[in-house]
């Protein structure tokens, strides 16, 4: 029986989905999470919707079984290509990460020229394009917008993924990846990019320093505010004190060696990481597509 103590699930390929899981603690302090990373078949960035579809499946089938009450998909490759497979065998809400970052980056752009970043299946998708297009179909022509345009342009970033995993988010290789990458988002000189993948806020400092005039939108921060609109409309947060009385207030479960998702998190998150569990991906019940 779901109640407002249940906890909210959260699942990625891997430490990406760290950086909504940040927000979403700092959010909603009272609640517990369940995390899952899928590090056996990180990145999902590179292979096809079909693929991606059974995976994010199979992680919402274990969050389902640990009793959550609400899934955050923190994954933009999945919440692209697999948001409706997810909500057909979920009995609770499911939030993905595209529809809010969207919204954020119409709200905030003041050129009309939005980048978005991304693995390549969430760029081939577009996702994001067709996002972005639609609120801005809604929302501009209410507030007198008229005859200004609104571009997306989008770079997919699949370096950035295994960069991230191995934790190299100060190396000087990566500053030098991270050029090459943003360059064509420099000229076109947008003024709003989104970080369209999950990993990327990891390494927003950098890419902050590299696009110094240039509004970050960080999926996880909005996503999480819809998490948290939506359990309270529905009498379903957590309130109160945190209830997890010094056990930390998530749960980590990872599908291989955890060899870098402990130090990776713990330096993300800023609280010790003591306990990742390992689940087999077979323990994972397979579905059809
Ligand atoms: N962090 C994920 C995303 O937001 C997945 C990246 C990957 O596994 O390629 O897309």
């Amino acid at each position: 029986m779901l109640s407002p103590t249940s906890p909210i699930g959260v699942f990625d390929s891997g430490v990406g989905g760290l950086s909504v899981l940040k927000h979403l603690i700092e959010l909603m302090p009272a609640e517990k999470f369940v995390y899952l990373g899928d590090s056996a078949r990180v990145p999902y960035g590179n292979k096809s919707p079909e693929t991606v579809r059974l995976f994010a499946r199979q992680c919402a089938q274990f969050l389902l079984k640990k009793g959550v009450k609400l899934i955050v998909v923190a994954c933009n490759t999945a919440s692209a290509v697999a948001l409706d497979a997810i909500q057909e065998i979920a009995d609770v809400p499911v939030i993905g990460m595209i529809e809010p970052a969207a919204a954020a980056a119409v709200r905030t752009t003041r050129t009309g020229r939005v980048g978005v970043i991304g693995t390549r299946a969430t760029v081939e998708s577009d996702a994001y394009g067709r996002q972005i297009r639609e609120v801005t179909r809604l929302s501009w022509s209410k507030n007198g917008h008229a005859g200004q345009t609104l571009s997306v342009h989008s770079h997919a970033c699949p370096l950035f993924v295994p960069i991230v995993e191995e934790g190299w988010t100060e190396h000087l290789a990566t500053r030098l990846i991270a050029e090459e990458y943003l360059a064509p988002l420099r000229q076109i000189q947008v003024d709003t990019l989104v970080l369209g993948c999950t990993h990327y806020p990891l390494l927003k400092p950098l890419l902050q320093e590299l696009l110094q005039d240039v509004t970050l939108i960080d999926c996880g921060e909005h996503a999480a505010v819809v998490a948290r609109d939506i359990l309270a409309a529905d009498g379903m947060l957590a309130t109160g004190k945190p209830s997890h009385n010094g056990s930390g207030p998530a749960q980590f479960y990872v599908t291989d060696v955890p060899t870098t998702f402990a130090s990776v998190a713990e330096r993300f998150l800023g609280f010790p990481v003591t306990r990742v569990e390992r689940v087999q991906v077979d323990h994972l019940q397979p579905t059809l597509l």
